[in-house]
């Protein structure tokens, strides 16, 4: 059953800290969303808990009809739920293109050959600096491992926490025009951006959250002209 990605009542937090106080959201088969805020309004908290890392206390969450809060992160790798995490978290010590083998864990070798070759393609300084460190990347291209690795993982749903986090702008600009071309049209997309601009300009529609609960949910369009008012949102000001 294809419904997408499904969230009602979600509540979770760190130990007994809630953060994320009743989140309801929903990103329909093949549509690109964007989850904005300000920061530690609880956006990450949000991605982590579809992708397994934590646990609701209560809620639910389903993805294409099957429930997925608090399963295992592994098997959600195998379902497709893709996470490229906040601060482009890469093996620093693997090579480049071990990197990209651990993204094809549980795949077939096969498949794994036809990544590289898509990703080589794509990003040819990851293919000439292949054999280093993926530690002594430039943040840009650390950023480019961390997507590679979710184009292998071959992402039915990908959540995106950040890609603008500390890198020049032109350099974000980028990605985000090479975003529809990376992934297949059909994927689903939640993104998190603090930068409201350049997620507007990919996504069709955007939540906003703020200190743990939704202020605002709207189309993208609405809104592309009037980023003040969205601002406005973020930070609770009239
Ligand atoms: N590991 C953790 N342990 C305890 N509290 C945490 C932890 N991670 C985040 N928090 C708290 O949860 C709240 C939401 O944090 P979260 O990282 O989800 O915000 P965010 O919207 O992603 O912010 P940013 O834009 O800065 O990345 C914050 O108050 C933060 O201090
Ligand atoms: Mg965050």
């Amino acid at each position: 059953m294809m419904t997408g990605l499904e969230i009602t009542n979600l509540k979770v937090g760190y130990s007994r800290n809630e953060v994320i106080h009743g989140l309801d959201l929903k990103v329909n088969p093949g549509e690109k969303v964007a989850l904005l805020g300000a920061n530690g309004a609880g956006k990450s908290t949000v991605l982590r808990t579809i992708s397994g890392l934590l646990t609701p206390t209560e809620g639910s969450i389903t993805f294409n009809g099957e429930e997925i809060g608090g399963s295992n992160p592994a098997n959600l790798v195998e379902m497709g739920v893709i996470q490229v995490p906040e601060g482009r978290r890469v093996f620093p010590g693997l090579n480049v293109e071990d990197n990209l083998k651990v993204a094809n864990y549980g795949k077939s070798p096969d498949l794994l050959e036809e990544g590289l070759e898509a990703v080589y393609k794509k990003f040819p300084i990851l293919q000439e600096r292949r054999k280093q460190a993926a530690g002594l990347l430039s943040g840009g291209q650390q950023q480019m491992l961390s997507l590679s690795r979710a184009i292998i993982a071959k992402p039915k749903l990908l959540l995106i926490d950040e890609m603008s986090l500390g890198l020049a702008p032109l350099l974000v600009k980028d990605f985000y025009e090479q975003l529809a071309d990376l992934f297949s049209e059909d994927v689903t997309l939640l993104l998190v951006e603090q930068n409201a601009g350049l997620a507007l300009k990919y996504c069709s529609r955007f939540y906003v959250l703020r200190n743990g609960e939704l202020v605002l949910e709207s189309n993208s369009e609405d809104y592309k002209d009037n980023p003040t008012a969205l601002q406005s949102a973020y930070l609770g000001v009239d």
